[in-house]
């Protein structure tokens, strides 16, 4: 029975990679809605990627969420003789500390035994502020890391939950509302057909960023993201999907 599961999620993982058209897919047993857990199993096979992947030198960029720190939940040393440096891939972007991409690298490489650099910049950002702390010293140096870095680990969430969760302002959940907003990730929204229908201005990592960073690993998972899962794919950069059977069905039945 252990095979033949394993059989029919290979076979899930074969349909998602030519429906979404991403280069390689790992898809984790359950649903990461309902259990926690899940969401640490997929954890686990990330951590199980990484260490194939890492090299000395590797930077890896993490952002927020709770799918992130779950894999920080189960972070595991990578590598014997090397340490790595862990940093946010962008500025706070309004979560709790705990769901912060801060707090989460920090996490990441306590337990993989490396090193980690910080970014503190309020969000969302306006274009003087932004234009004048990029220019800091302390800032451009951490931004020169991230920007170097060759892995990076992401989360896609819901549009609406997303904007919710980060107390944006009424003004501009109506505009993701009109725009037909379904997912988000590293701060953009997009919809439908993957296009941008918001950004929030923070610094760190953008979406034109990607084409230039090695591995791109996207960690999602979950019945409910089924469609924000399949809005980011319809443009976004990864090389690597890692989800959950649930989120997995439901896109192949509605996306
Ligand atoms: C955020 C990331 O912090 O986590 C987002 O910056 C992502 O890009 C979100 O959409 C996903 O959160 P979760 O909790 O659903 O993993």
């Amino acid at each position: 029975e252990f095979m033949s599961e394993i059989k029919g999620l290979s076979v899930l993982e074969k349909q998602i990679k030519e429906r979404l058209q991403v280069g390689n897919v790992i898809i984790v047993p359950g649903n990461s809605d309902k259990y926690e857990w899940v969401k640490q199993e997929m954890g686990k096979a990330c951590i199980a990627f990484l260490k194939t992947i890492v090299k000395p030198e590797s930077t890896i960029a993490v952002t927020g969420g709770t799918s992130m720190a779950a894999i920080a939940d189960v972070m595991t040393p990578l590598n014997k003789k090397n340490s790595y440096l862990f940093v946010p891939a962008r500025g706070g972007i309004g979560e709790k500390v705990e769901n912060q991409a801060n707090t989460i690298a920090a996490e990441m490489a306590k337990k993989a035994k490396g090193d980690y650099r910080l970014l503190y910049v309020p969000d969302p950002l306006s274009d003087s502020a932004y234009e004048s702390i990029i220019e800091e010293p302390s800032i451009n140096e951490i931004l020169k890391q991230i920007k170097g870095s060759s892995i990076i680990l992401h989360g896609i969430g819901d549009a609406i939950t997303m904007a919710e969760r980060r107390k944006t302002p009424e003004s501009i959940i109506e505009i993701l509302k009109t725009n037909k907003a379904v997912s988000e990730a590293f701060g953009y929204y997009f919809n439908a057909e993957g296009n941008v229908v918001h950004k929030v201005k923070t610094i760190g990592i953008h979406l034109e960023d990607l084409g230039s960073i090695e591995h791109v690993i996207t960690v999602a998972g979950g019945k409910s993201k089924g469609q924000a899962i399949a809005s980011y794919f319809k443009h976004g950069k990864s090389n690597l999907l890692i989800t959950d059977e649930a989120a997995a069905e439901q896109i192949l039945r509605d996306y």
